[in-house]
């Protein structure tokens, strides 16, 4: 129906006769002139219908309001002398209308596309008009970028895009599973794929030796701004490879998606492991944009006067007694901002925040009375501390403590400004333990999945044994990991015996993967990047609810939708299920 888009039309076009067409963004009768700003996908033009160049054009005109849809038949002129828009693309010029058809009318909008006060639900509630606006539009342009160069790169690099089954069984990733009912078997469900992952590696069995696929998982866990129920992943597999091959393929898909969007990247990155990671960075997703280390410090705590921190020094392999230092923090924190920040650590499991200051007269704080001489001395060392500084410090539970100051790092950086929001910082987080304790108890479990090879199967300490894994950081959001797999039964029967999973068990679960490890499984290992997550990145966004065309509330919902819902008696019927009533599950954090 268009000639043109409105912004590929400039100065060059000018007496030329073009159709358009898009939606009124604003209009504006300027004694009897209207002027309508005209939108499409590409950006804004201004319409002129003048009575005096066409009467029939402007009484239509008089009848437009906002988000009609027009099309709009004219001829391009400059705008006169000091009219023009600097803000716009086609600022210079103007489509003086000589024909106007109003395609479709709209009722009043819900709101103002673009008011930043504008609430999520409303939003999300008409979200097919919130992606009017050109911000979300251009976001979804990027995000098509990103994936045509990631197909791109995988295709050139030899891997074959294979599509795994939807409707499948239990995939063990670590969250609840979406399940499905199934008619056919009354009693019997599906269940969503969490990830591709037992597919991919049934695909290197039979010998597809490079897989890839932009696939939908789901995962019924709690939300947060970096998680959705359902998502995108970048999954890829690989045979015959080494941990450096597979890692040199995530650094060249990254940077090809980085380049498509405009930002070139250095690789390879930097590479910290887990327990580095763990003791200098609270977490296993290191925010490297800023320094601030966490420092060990429970040696000096060792035999001092305080039963609390005494007690705690004693354990030192599971109690963690770190220190924080903010260079200048004296200076920069009130006693107010200590208060918040102290609890900001307690909703994380801290007891309080203990804090040292350094004035011109020396050192201040209440745990200082509690240290030696000699221990205060070292702690001056070893911080290298200068006046004005404030030195945080966090003692107990390694787990807490890594957590929480983890955290105050962060919050500290956020607060200081340390933050700079254009630079791009990945790290390889690597030689993850294998296992780790489940919470409150003594049992097993797995640091990523039951499928991972062990560094060292041997190891008698089974807390003590390292995973070929690796996951993919920036700028303290986990991108992506991935891993070597066991590819022989024996091992993969050796896991499954220490992570206490009996053979009916794993056969019953996973009895087609332990079949097919027995017919010449290649070594093989991947990785899966979790897309939305790049897209939020790459559009600066806060949550990757706004890289997903239809996302879902925090609490898992779709607003436009309004699913989940209720369904017929009929179907419940069909499907063998009777609904017991229960209370609503709050699934935000
Ligand atoms: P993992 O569980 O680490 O690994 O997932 C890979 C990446 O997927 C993204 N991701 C999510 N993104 C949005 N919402 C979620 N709920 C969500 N959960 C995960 C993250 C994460 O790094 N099969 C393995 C990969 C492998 O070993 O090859 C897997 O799924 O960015």
């Amino acid at each position: 129906m268009r000639t043109h888009y409105n912004t590929e039309l400039n100065e060059h076009n000018v007496g030329e006769e073009v159709t358009l067409a898009g939606w009124v963004n604003s209009y504006r009768d300027h004694g009897g002139v209207i002027f309508i700003d005209l939108r499409d996908k590409t950006g804004l033009i201004q319409l002129v219908c003048d009575p005096a160049d066409n009467a029939e054009a402007h009484k239509v005109a008089s009848q437009v309001r906002d988000e009609f849809v027009l099309i709009a038949k004219g001829k391009v002129r400059m705008r006169g002398e000091g009219l023009e828009n600097p803000r716009l693309k086609t600022g210079k010029i103007e489509v003086v209308v000589d024909e106007l058809v109003i395609e479709n009318r709209s009722e009043p909008m819900p709101f103002t596309l673009g008011d930043p006060n504008v609430g999520e639900d409303i939003r999300l509630k008409y979200r097919y008009l919130d992606l009017r606006q050109k911000e979300m539009f251009d976001l979804f342009k990027l995000r098509s970028k990103a994936a045509i160069a990631a197909r791109n790169t995988l295709d050139r690099l030899g891997f074959l895009e294979v599509e795994t089954p939807v409707l499948t069984k239990s995939t063990p990733e670590g969250a609840r599973d979406y399940l499905v009912p199934s008619r056919v078997h009354p009693g019997e469900f599906y269940a969503l794929p969490q990830s591709p992952q037992l597919f991919k590696q049934l695909l290197m069995v039979a010998g597809f030796d490079r897989y890839f696929q932009i696939a939908k998982c789901f995962r019924d866990e709690d939300l947060r701004a970096d998680r959705q129920p359902e998502f995108t992943q970048i999954d890829v597999e690989m045979s015959f490879c080494t941990q450096e091959d597979v890692m040199q393929v995530a650094e060249e898909l990254l940077e090809s998606i980085f380049s498509a969007c405009g930002y070139e990247i250095e690789t390879p990155f930097p590479r910290i492991t887990w327990r580095e990671s763990m003791e200098k960075y609270g977490n296993d997703r290191p925010d490297l944009r800023f320094g601030l280390e966490l420092v060990d410090v429970i040696d000096l705590f060792e035999n001092c006067d305080s039963p609390i921190f005494a007690e705690i020094a004693q354990y030192k392999k599971i109690n963690r007694i770190k220190a924080l230092k903010v260079p200048g923090g004296d200076n920069a924190f009130s006693r107010k901002i200590i208060k918040e920040l102290e609890s900001f650590v307690t909703k994380f499991g801290a007891k309080g925040l203990a804090y040292i200051q350094v004035k011109e007269e020396g050192l201040k704080g209440p745990i200082l009375k509690f240290l030696s001489e000699e221990a205060i001395k070292t702690m001056k060392e070893r911080l290298a501390l200068e006046v004005g500084d404030i030195v945080f410090f966090g003692a107990g539970d390694r787990k807490v403590v890594w957590d929480y100051m983890g955290r105050l790092r962060v919050e500290v950086a956020r607060r200081l400004g340390l933050i700079d929001e254009d630079r791009f910082e990945f790290v390889w987080v690597v030689d993850f333990p294998m296992f780790e304790l489940e919470e409150g108890s003594l049992h097993l479990k797995a640091l990523h999945h039951p499928f991972t090879m062990p560094r060292n199967i041997d190891e008698e300490d089974a807390e003590a044994m390292e995973s070929i894994a690796y996951d993919v950081v920036l700028n303290g959001i986990e991108l992506g990991g991935g891993s070597i797999r066991i590819h022989k039964p024996e091992i993969q029967k050796r896991v499954f015996e220490l992570l206490g999973i009996g053979e009916e068990e794993a056969q019953e679960k996973f009895g087609f993967l332990l079949d097919a490890l027995k017919f010449g499984a290649p070594p093989h290992g991947g990785f899966a990047m979790g897309f939305d997550r790049i897209m939020m990145l790459l559009g600066k966004r806060e949550s990757i609810r706004d890289v997903i065309a239809f996302p879902k509330t925090q609490s898992a919902t779709c607003l436009l939708t309004h699913a989940p819902g209720p369904v017929d008696e009929a179907q419940l019927k069909e499907l063998g299920i009777r609904i017991r009533k229960q209370p609503k599950i709050d699934a935000s954090e």
